[in-house]
């Protein structure tokens, strides 16, 4: 059952004091899911910025290395994964879950602080985060190679062709555009700021647009689930693939 469907009956209240009246979930299963998956996440990137080499099996890019930019012996992930990890660490979502679930900084919805001080987003280190619109800018551009990669995912030597790791790449861009494209920073670039939206023919396509980056906006916490796995999948592939321990089934032309 999904975690905002609403249930027929109470539940009870558990040992936090906190109860989710919408969900039969218990209440500790999302933070605990939120805990472990970004930690390991963070822990594999963290291995794979500063201790892997470009993860690159023709015509395969791995999508923390994209664009490719080698300098001697430093990580080539070093130069371009502080973009979309920042991006991440500041998504108005991700703050949500993190400051729930590994802070407890509120636990949840309307209930107290747990500090008596809270001074919000305005303070080190959280005041970083109102730099998202930033990461936003350059997320968009590190997406546009990873499109371009995924054009290159389908050139098997000139053939097209099609191979597993193609549909990998093509399906983990496709989920970072959703993500990307969902952002909250981004729908107030396209729709913020505008007392009317049919008064001029610039208002009526920021309107459009609005409306477009609000249909991917309101699953933005599965698009940022998504997209993380489908990161994460895509490197773990491509450096099986590397190592020899995996085999790409293929269908070339
Ligand atoms: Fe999540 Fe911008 S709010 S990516």
């Amino acid at each position: 059952m999904a975690i905002s469907e609403p249930v027929a009956r109470p539940v009870a209240a558990d040992s936090t004091g906190v109860k989710n009246p919408y969900s039969v979930l218990p209440n500790w299963l999302y933070p605990a899911f939120v805990v472990v998956a970004l930690s390991l996440f963070g822990a594999y990137a963290l291995w794979v910025v500063f201790f892997q080499p470009l993860g690159y099996v023709k015509p395969y890019l791995s999508p923390f290395d994209s664009p490719p930019i080698t300098l001697g012996r430093i990580p080539p992930a070093i130069w371009v994964a502080w973009a979309p990890l920042v991006f991440r660490l500041s998504c108005y979502y991700y703050r949500k879950a993190y400051f729930r679930s590994f802070f407890g900084h509120p636990r949840s919805c309307a209930v107290p602080e747990p500090k008596r001080r809270y001074r919000g987003e305005t303070a080190f280190p959280w005041v970083f985060n109102n730099f998202h619109r930033f990461a936003f800018y350059a997320t968009v551009v590190q997406v546009g190679f990873l499109w371009f990669d995924a054009i290159l995912a389908f050139d098997f030597g000139g053939r097209f062709g099609i191979g597993f790791g193609s549909v990998l790449i093509l399906a983990n861009v496709l989920l970072l555009s959703g993500y990307t494209f969902g952002c909250h920073a981004f729908r107030h670039l396209a729709g913020g700021d505008l007392d009317c939206f049919s008064c001029s023919l610039a208002a009526r396509a920021r309107h459009r647009l609005w409306r477009g980056v609000t249909i991917l906006n309101i699953k933005h916490d599965r698009w940022a689930w998504a997209s993380l796995f489908s990161v994460a999948a895509t490197d773990i592939y491509i450096r099986l693939l590397l190592a020899g321990v995996l085999h790409d089934p293929r269908w070339v032309s």
